[in-house]
């Protein structure tokens, strides 16, 4: 197994930073209930949310796909819900990945169903040629091409999830 760089630490930092910035301005004067998709997005949740200008509280839910084997075969459910009632928040899910865009609309169908004010989604990482179904977010780190990568969250087998870089696995 080879591994390659593909987006280093410090130009992940800078876009957090920049989404964070760009969040902030257009949530200005409100709070936000960010929403991290475990376990992936743990990474991404922990730097964006100490990068925000406006105040956050932070929750989280965890997804599982269920049925045949490692395709998503576009049934999801809960194996981890929120703690605390959407209904007039702001809330922001947070997200390491969008690939074939089931998990968000599942997701997303699933919280807006409960009432928030606003429901917006940010993805560091979006991979536009596997989508499913369609699912656009409404803030997006970067655009990647079609490749297995790890790191800044994403694993292989659970392994790798600790690196600071984004890395295409071979
Ligand atoms: C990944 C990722 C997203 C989802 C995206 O999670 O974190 O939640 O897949 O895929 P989709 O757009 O095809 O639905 P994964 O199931 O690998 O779990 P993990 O975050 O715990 O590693």
């Amino acid at each position: 197994m080879t591994m390659k760089l593909l987006l280093s630490e410090k130009k992940i930092q800078q876009r957090v930073g920049a989404l964070a910035r760009q969040i902030s301005k257009d949530f200005s004067g409100r709070e936000l209930l960010m929403v991290g998709v475990l376990k992936g997005a743990f990474v991404f949740l922990a730097d964006l949310a100490r990068k925000m200008k406006v105040p956050v509280k932070i929750d989280f839910v965890r997804l599982a796909s269920y049925g045949s084997g490692t395709c998503s075969s576009g049934k999801i459910r809960f194996t981890k819900d929120l703690e605390v009632p959407l209904k007039g928040k702001d809330v922001l899910i947070v997200e390491d990945i969008i690939d074939t865009g089931v998990t968000l609309k599942y997701l997303y169908r699933c919280l807006r169903a409960r009432r928030p004010r606003s429901l917006i989604v940010v993805t560091l990482l979006d991979k536009p040629r596997r989508r499913k179904v369609p699912f656009q977010a409404d803030y997006t780190g970067f655009h990647i091409p079609d490749h297995f990568v790890v790191g800044y969250g994403l694993d292989c087998a659970e392994e790798y999830r600790n690196l600071g870089g984004i890395y295409i696995v071979k």
